[in-house]
């Protein structure tokens, strides 16, 4: 990174199965190529090669036998090989990035859901101390509501086919995680998809220094 050029900011999404992350980010993405801003969206685990690799073992509905370290270790691999091969030049090149999960996804899963606690930061050091999020949009939905608004789950995808009672442990997760990192925005995603969409965008202009997107 030259020295005049400043890092992009980093956003992530994460949220429950069933919390409409997917549509949001489609809508945002419309509207910060809209206003003209110089962005990347990419996703975990995958967002090139090898981490799509690495998704494809994780989320088979074929590997039961995979344990909560293996599962906690696949997803940290796939993360760091994406923050060296696509985050840190994006952000190098003062572009902002936006994020679908990142490391928040594993501590809530295979942290608190798995039962995995203090283990998931230390093989997440990385990501957690050299590049934490500047902003997180947690969109928050009970997973009961959740699971009514999905119509079912995945039965080729082995996190989907976890039953409700795992998902309100991640739910659990995530409220702790609210408090313990101050980039954590919950957004309250219960009403429609664009009244969410609008909060979305109030906490994106505050955070890329936008109002009504325009610079300020
Ligand atoms: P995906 O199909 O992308 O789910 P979603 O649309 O809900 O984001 O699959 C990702 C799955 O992996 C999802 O169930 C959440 C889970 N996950 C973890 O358990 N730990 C992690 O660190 C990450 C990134 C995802």
């Amino acid at each position: 990174m030259g020295s005049s050029e400043v890092r992009g900011k980093f956003l992530v999404f994460e949220g429950c199965e069933g919390s409409g992350k997917s549509t949001q980010l489609r809508m945002l993405s419309e509207y910060l190529g809209k206003i003209g801003v110089n962005f990347i969206m990419t996703r975990e685990p995958g967002g090139n090669p090898i981490s799509e690799e690495i998704r494809k073992i994780i989320l088979n509905g074929k590997n039961t036998a995979m344990c909560d370290e293996c599962e906690a270790l696949l997803y940290a691999a796939a993360r760091i090989q994406h923050l060296k091969e696509i985050i840190e030049p994006a952000l190098a090149a003062g572009k902002l990035v936006v994020c679908d999960r990142y490391v928040y996804s594993s501590l809530a899963y295979q942290g608190y859901a798995r039962g995995l606690g203090d283990y998931v930061k230390e093989i997440n050091a990385y990501a957690l101390t050299n590049y934490p999020p500047d902003m997180t949009v947690f969109l928050d939905i009970s997973p009961e509501d959740a699971f009514k608004r999905k119509h079912g789950a995945d039965e080729n995808d082995r996190m989907e086919q976890l039953g409700l009672e795992f998902h309100k442990k991640v739910y659990a997760g995530y409220k702790e995680l609210e408090k313990e990192y101050a980039d954590v925005r919950a957004v309250d995603c219960s009403g429609t998809k664009y009244r969410t969409a609008e909060k979305i965008r109030l906490l994106v202009d505050g955070l890329l220094g936008v109002s009504d997107g325009k610079t300020l």
